[in-house]
């Protein structure tokens, strides 16, 4: 049997018995059970990958700025490069690929690759816009038998994600009515940047742009450090999804976490003054949700730029927490950061009676290294903690929420076929326009 079709096939065994053990099969010491991965996007956040992956074989590259290609192959050396996605997907014997690309090619990379049999680790956001999402989760839950997702929402390993969901799940807080999640960080830009200039040799701007319409090149968009320079272009529109598809993707998923939610049925925004080129800095969009087997229907909200929900008592200021979630119940309230939490039992109801803490043999158990868990999950049972499902969810409810905020009421959402059953104007806001020559589901 060929490598590649052992690797798959104990994949399928282990998805539908669950009993495959990992470690025996798949171990360190199996050298030949190695996967062979390409990057996309080979320096910033795609330096962060190199640790984790170069346990694997690193057989292809692909970046759209040479001296970051050559920068990448400096680790991996004996790595094909590549300087469009489409034709690096395309090497024969790749298994997996990891994008820490733009985020406006996040969908187009991923589809492409599951369509291709890849597993896929994508950095967040997964998709730029509603259908984009749509499409990409779709696709995955066609696959999902044989193949492993991951969104890079690392820090979804941080142990505190558990612990707050234990607490939610336990009942310290009594039943669970709302929940809110807010960050920070404001990135305020007047507009697109002038056109300054001609790309330098080594970069390949019309490869850059991929499906965004045009905007002329201006050096800014490529000024930032290594690891931040999405900051230069996630605030405008065409590129990225400001702080909702940014550090909303991060903390929203300390919120998801506990909630057990999928899609919601209406959504509404507020925030600065409508921009056709660059997404509000102060925003907040709020979802209703329906109930599950564990709790009723909830409201839940994201906050930035300044909007922020209201803390349950005067003596704790939510301001100090520049990135956080609040659950709130019946008996109480559970504010966490990324790495703490503190629990406020309110009125006098709230004895602690009514919650048992668990054992330590009951808590949940760590999730691992996160980008470990993939790729053991693409050897083995094809289970991650923040599958393309799991996040597909969270950024299409955080993207449906930017649409009512363009929209200006509150829209109800029918999750099933993916349409705002109230507005045409915000039906049309969930797709994108793309540049012709640029196919989302290739
Ligand atoms: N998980 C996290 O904590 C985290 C942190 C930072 C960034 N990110 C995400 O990672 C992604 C990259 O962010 P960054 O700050 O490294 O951005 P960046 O602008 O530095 O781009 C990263 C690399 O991708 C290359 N690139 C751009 N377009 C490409 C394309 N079409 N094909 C191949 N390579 C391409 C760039 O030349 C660069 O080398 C973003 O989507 C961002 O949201 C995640």
């Amino acid at each position: 049997m060929k490598r590649r079709h052992f690797l798959k096939s104990a994949a399928t065994a282990g998805a539908a018995t669950m009993i495959l053990p990992e470690v025996r099969l798949f171990g360190a010491g199996a050298p030949n059970n190695k996967l062979n991965i390409a990057l996309i996007g080979t320096w910033g956040r795609g330096e962060a990958h190199f640790n984790a992956i170069s346990t694997e074989n690193v057989v292809a590259l692909c970046d759209i700025n040479e001296e970051h290609l050559d920068f990448g192959a400096k680790r991996f050396p004996g790595a094909k490069k590549y300087v469009d996605w489409r034709k690096c997907l395309d090497q024969k014997g790749l298994d997996a690929v990891v994008c820490c690309s733009l985020d406006h090619t996040h969908a187009f990379v991923s589809n492409w690759a599951l369509n291709r049999g890849l597993h896929v680790y994508c950095e967040k956001p997964l998709a730029n816009c509603v259908q984009e999402a749509r499409v990409v989760r779709a696709n995955y839950l066609k696959n999902r038998h044989k193949l492993a997702t991951q969104v890079g929402t690392q820090r979804h390993a941080i142990e505190n994600f558990n612990r707050v969901r234990e607490l939610v799940l336990d009942g310290a807080i009594g039943t669970l009515e709302r929940v809110s999640a807010w960050g920070n960080r404001q990135l305020p830009r007047p507009g697109y940047l002038p056109a300054a200039g001609e790309p330098p040799a080594y970069l390949h701007y019309d490869l850059w742009l991929g499906p965004a319409p045009y905007h002329p090149y201006n050096p800014g968009y490529f000024s930032g450090s290594s690891g931040m320079n999405c900051l230069q272009w996630n605030m405008f529109w065409d590129f990225g999804s400001g702080q909702v598809g940014d550090m909303g993707s991060h903390t929203m998923d300390l919120a998801w976490n506990a909630i057990d939610a999928g899609l919601p049925t209406s959504a509404e925004g507020k925030g600065d003054p409508f921009n056709p080129e660059v997404t509000p800095v102060k925003l907040e969009t709020h979802f209703d949700f329906p109930a599950n087997s564990w709790r009723p229907e909830i409201k839940v909200s994201w906050y930035q730029g300044g909007a922020m929900p209201e803390s349950p008592t005067k003596v704790i200021d939510l301001n100090q927490i520049g990135h956080g979630a609040m659950f709130e119940g019946n008996k109480g309230t559970l504010i966490a950061d990324f790495g703490s939490r503190i629990l406020v039992p309110l009125g006098n109801r709230a004895d602690l009676t009514y919650y048992k803490p668990r054992t330590p043999e009951t808590v949940i158990p760590p999730l691992g290294g996160f980008q470990q868990q993939w790729i053991n999950a693409c050897k083995t049972d094809l289970k991650t903690s923040c599958d393309f499902e799991y996040s597909g969810n969270v950024i299409e409810m955080m993207l449906l929420g930017l649409v009512a905020y363009r929209v200006g009421k509150k829209l109800k959402y029918d999750p099933e076929v993916g349409r705002v059953t109230n507005s045409d104007e915000a039906n049309a806001l969930l797709s994108r326009q793309y540049r012709d020559g640029w196919t989302l589901d290739g």
